[in-house]
């Protein structure tokens, strides 16, 4: 029970010890304007705002290796990453989470790469944001080893391609998001090595066209997937490569797909246009689905928590479809008689407030509809879905009675 003197001298020794490394850990920053704040008894949150639109000039002003020790996050707004390949975050095991915003944004600074910037801590690096950082392109290797990447963030990015390897180590992945970045091309397999785990995707303000979205790879699907915002893009359907890859979703599976700059169907006066007619068949052919958002025709009318397809009626692209796949009969505009079916439904109704009006339809199971700005009744849009299903009928009268006659 006594205790040898070596030891009664040593343990304040080390007491003091301890306390001095603390204290100067404490101090060390990688820059003035940096802080350390404690997150629990252990970690740190190294946070380096931007201070008066300075730039943290990696590595001329800031240093590197003065981040905290036990540094489990890190967050700096406004950096610079010179060009050379070392200039690298040092070793750092308990970093889990980097937030970098506004990196390397000036027109002349180098592409920021993030193979080299996160070397020596990639493979615990559980999330990354990066936003508004001069990325431009991905390669395959920018997230190899990166593990344990749970969340990954990247927003206005400046990429223009997302080529199907460029997530391949990524097994771990539940959340993707991806925005506002200008896509001339976009191959949906990229998401085939995540599909194990992704809960959320997001991928929004980024798709600039139908034309160049593709699946080279469509064998895969996101069977764990939740929530889906594929909002604010500019597309006009949603391939059926990609929606293959909903199918088989255990869980709910919600679908985002407002634009307020590109509604879908922007030749028809609602949803009921036949590029949507497979995303409505898809949503109808399974409770776990639900159309959160959508906008269509002109003027708009947004469908909001499943309002979308409700009684929206696409027997018509079904006909078309069957009859035009060997095109023995091609109905076309100059075969329609004068009775012009538009003329049906315009009646009166929003001539005057054509680019202010916008419509919501609101649903759940029992799709209650409300509607309107500027005090347009709700009874519009029931009026119009109507009218439009008036419409589907006569063309399908006009195309039988084509048929017939010939
Ligand atoms: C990571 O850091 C960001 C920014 O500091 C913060 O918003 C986020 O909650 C952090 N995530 C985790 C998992 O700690
Ligand atoms: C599709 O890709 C081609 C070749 O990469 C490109 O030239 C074209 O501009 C892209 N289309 C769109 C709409 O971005
Ligand atoms: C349509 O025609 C193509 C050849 O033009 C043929 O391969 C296909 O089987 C036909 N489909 C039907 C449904 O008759
Ligand atoms: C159209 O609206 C005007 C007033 O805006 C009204 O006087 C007229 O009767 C309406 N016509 C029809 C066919 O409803």
């Amino acid at each position: 029970m006594t205790m040898p003197y070596s030891s009664l001298i040593a343990f304040p020794i080390s007491i003091c010890l301890v306390a001095g490394v603390k204290a100067q850990a404490q101090e060390l920053l990688p820059h003035v304007n940096c802080k350390n704040s404690q997150v629990n008894s252990r970690f740190f949150h190294v946070q380096c705002p931007d201070m008066n639109r300075g730039v943290y000039m990696i590595p001329k002003n800031f240093d590197l290796s003065s981040i905290h020790p036990f540094v489990y996050s890190l967050e700096i707004t406004r950096g610079y990453v010179g060009a050379e390949e070392l200039y690298a975050i040092l070793p750092r095991s308990s970093l889990d989470n980097v937030t970098l915003f506004d990196f390397n944004t000036e027109d002349l600074d180098p592409r920021f790469s993030i193979m080299s910037f996160f070397r020596n801590v990639k493979s615990h690096l559980r999330n990354l944001i990066l936003t508004n950082v001069k990325i431009l392109y991905l390669e395959r290797d920018d997230f190899r080893d990166f593990f344990k990447l749970e969340e990954i963030t990247m927003h206005k990015v400046f990429i223009s391609v997302i080529r199907p390897d460029i997530f391949e180590d990524l097994s771990k992945v539940i959340m993707v998001n991806i925005g506002t970045n200008s896509l001339q091309s976009i191959d949906w397999s990229f998401l085939k090595p995540v599909s194990g785990n992704l809960k959320t995707l997001r991928l929004t303000s980024s798709i600039r066209s139908n034309s160049n979205w593709t699946c080279s790879d469509p064998k895969f699907e996101l069977g764990v997937l939740t929530t889906a915002d594929l909002s604010e893009n500019i597309i006009t359907f949603l391939p059926d490569c990609v929606m293959n890859t909903f199918r088989s979703t255990t869980t709910f599976l919600h679908l985002h797909l407002y634009s307020g700059i590109n509604p879908y169907c922007r030749d028809s006066r609602d949803c009921g246009c036949c590029a949507l007619c497979s995303l409505a068949n898809w949503v109808r052919d399974s409770s776990y689905r639900k159309i959160s958002s959508i906008n269509c025709g002109n003027p708009p009318i947004k469908y909001e928590n499943g309002a979308f397809p409700g009684q929206l009626n696409y027997e018509m692209c079904n006909e078309m479809e069957a009859g035009s796949t060997n095109a023995s009969i091609p109905v076309t505009e100059a075969d329609i008689p004068t009775t012009d079916p538009v003329t049906h439904l315009s009646h009166n109704t929003t001539h005057g407030s054509f680019s202010t009006f916008v419509s919501t339809v609101v649903g759940d199971e029992s799709t209650s509809i409300t509607a309107y700005t500027d005090g347009t009744p709700s009874a519009t849009v029931l009026s119009a879905t109507a009218s439009s299903v008036a419409a589907v009928t006569v063309l399908i009268g006009v195309a039988a009675l084509v048929a017939f006659r010939r």
